[in-house]
């Protein structure tokens, strides 16, 4: 059973759910995702020659931000060997639904297209998507983030907050939910998000995070981004279990060769 979304009479994407829509309308949700996103992040610079990179997004939703933050990867030179992106959800919308709002976007639309031709049977659980041949790994985690980011161990370079609005989605906001997205973070790992709620601010500042507002993308005029920088020594982070810690060989040595 897919979640029901809602089309608005101007094309955007509204959950019944939530009472809340999931984009703006469509030059609007490519700037949030752009700008508020992945620049927020200081992406695609802090990926530059990096043997791989780990995003951490909580609300997959439409995609919107894998697909732009994936097409950002493909055009860059300079991009990972792997790109592994981790995103919770806990409604998976349908494969039909993710199509519809790509087709606003010419660009995205062929990687839309490959994902949708793996996007089933999402139960509640992991589920790891193999994309571009592989330099790509989508791994859903589909279920409360809370619960789900308290199941497993990753490591992420940067962190995509993306719930509704916090009135309207309390849990992504709350303080236990951010402590096990910090759980996540090494040091240096950048986070952002477009809303700058007081109480979102004291807790990522609990959990370790230095906040800061910054310009926002209309029609917001602030959003937030944050660097871990605990005044503690974070517990050091294990391998991650979901496989991408540890660099396929073909992958690691820029296209050199290794006997088995
Ligand atoms: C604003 S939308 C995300 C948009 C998305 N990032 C994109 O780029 O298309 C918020 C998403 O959070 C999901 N969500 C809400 N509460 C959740 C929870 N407790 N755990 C996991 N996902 C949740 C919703 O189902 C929805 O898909």
């Amino acid at each position: 059973m897919t979640e029901t979304v809602q089309w608005m009479a101007d094309g955007t994407p509204y959950s019944p759910r939530f009472g809340d829509r999931y984009h703006s309308e469509a030059a609007h949700a490519l700037a949030q995702a752009e700008q508020v996103f992945l620049a927020g992040c200081g992406l695609p610079r802090a990926w530059a020659g990096q043997p791989q990179w780990r995003i951490l997004e909580t609300g997959f939703g439409f995609g919107l931000n894998f697909l732009v933050t994936w097409h950002a990867w493909q055009q860059d030179p300079a991009r990972p060997a792997l790109l592994h992106f981790v995103s919770t959800e806990a409604f998976p919308i349908a494969a039909a639904d993710l199509l519809e709002q790509a087709r606003k976007f010419p660009h995205l639309l062929p990687l839309a297209e490959e994902l949708a031709a793996q996007w089933w049977g999402l139960l509640p659980g992991v589920h790891r998507l193999r994309l571009a041949g592989g330099r790509v790994l989508l791994s859903l985690l589909v279920g409360d983030s809370q619960t789900m980011l308290r199941q497993h161990e990753l490591v992420a370079d940067s962190i995509y907050l993306d719930g509704f609005s916090p009135a309207r989605n309390p849990d992504m906001w709350s303080l236990h939910t951010l402590k096990a997205v910090a759980r996540c973070a090494r040091r240096g790992t950048r986070l952002a998000t477009w809303t700058i709620a007081a109480q979102l601010r004291r807790d990522l500042a609990q959990c370790g995070f230095e906040v800061r507002k910054v310009p926002g993308v209309p029609p917001k005029r602030d959003n937030l981004q944050a660097s871990f920088a605990p005044h503690w020594e974070p517990r050091k982070a294990p391998l991650w279990p979901m496989g991408a810690q540890a660099l396929p060989a073909r992958l690691a040595g820029g296209g050199g060769h290794a006997a088995i």
